[in-house]
């Protein structure tokens, strides 16, 4: 498994799974819990859920998932931003422990950034982080200026990552959101990392693709991986699909390979405005 280290030495892998409109009460629910389960096993312990995801129901279904198997996973969950006040935070953490039916949240995220101060929210993460219900906390959706005050703040410097949409056809962060991530060791979490599923059906990709006998998805998924201190969070309510998500780990890339990606997703000329769903 390839592996990103986080500030502070720890090692989480570099390809997990995400949880988006998982858990949301349809018919396959325990096919979901399969999948998730199927990654864990093929090495893909890092799990991204948020409070958001399903009012909870996201996060109830990975509990169900991690029950018996909680030591591997590196567990990741976000506040929403109208909950991140210094009080509402901690409550929102409460509350997704409980979802998730365990102690701990591994990473908890800043959903995106709202209208309660970010130094109230980094507060509220350091006590929680304290009292031993966050290991690691972290922001998500916030652009270069947002990183740039946030690191301002007391005990700024303390986020390990920041979640942002990152995969082929977004690749608006090389500019400068990435490479100053790097610089200074902050995880990059690629979300959307197959497009919210748009790139699997992409000529140029499917194409690279049969050349390795792989699938876009995969081509879509090594191409991320390729790249220092990136995370890659794709979802799939699947356990075939989350194993070919999965071989991305053993697909290298030659230069040919990435000129060519280049030149079907050309990298960005000058900043970007950040990418959301
Ligand atoms: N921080 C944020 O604001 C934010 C925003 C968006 C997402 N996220 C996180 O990032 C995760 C990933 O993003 P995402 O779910 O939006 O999009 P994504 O992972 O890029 O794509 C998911 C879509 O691709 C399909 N898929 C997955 N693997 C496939 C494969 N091998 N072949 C064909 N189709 C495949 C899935 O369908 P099936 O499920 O049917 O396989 C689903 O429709 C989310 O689940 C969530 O945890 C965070």
């Amino acid at each position: 498994m390839k592996k990103v280290i986080l500030t502070g030495g720890e090692e989480v892998p570099a390809l997990g799974l995400g949880t988006w409109k998982m858990g949301i009460g349809e018919a396959d629910e325990a096919g979901q819990i399969e999948a998730l389960q199927t990654g864990i096993d093929l090495g893909l312990t890092l799990i991204d859920t948020a409070e958001m995801y399903g009012d909870g129901r996201s996060e109830a279904l990975v509990g169900q998932a991690i029950r018996g198997r909680r030591d591997p996973v590196f567990l990741v969950s976000k506040v929403l931003p109208q909950n991140a006040s210094r009080q509402g935070t901690i409550e929102a953490c409460e509350r997704s422990l409980r979802h998730l039916a365990t102690d701990r949240i591994d990473l908890y995220l800043l959903h995106w950034r709202g209208n309660h101060p970010l130094a109230e929210t980094v507060e509220a993460f350091e006590r929680l982080k304290r009292d031993g219900k966050i290991r690691h906390w972290g922001v998500s959706n916030l652009d270069p200026a947002d990183i740039r005050e946030l690191l301002a703040l007391p005990d700024g410097v303390n986020c390990v990552a920041n979640q942002v949409m990152y995969n082929l056809a977004e690749r608006g962060i090389e500019w400068d959101l990435l490479p100053d991530a790097q610089a200074r060791q902050m995880a990059i979490m690629a979300y959307c990392p197959l497009g919210e599923g748009q790139l699997i059906d992409h000529p140029g990709l499917v194409a690279l693709g049969r050349r390795h006998g792989v699938t876009a998805a995969t081509v879509a998924l090594a191409w991320l991986l390729a790249r220092d201190g990136v995370i890659a969070i794709p979802k799939s309510r699947s356990a075939a699909r989350v194993r070919e998500n999965a071989a991305a780990l053993s697909l290298t890339l030659s230069a040919e390979d990435l000129d060519e990606l280049d030149r079907l997703f050309p990298p960005p000329g000058g900043p970007m405005p950040l990418a959301m769903t």
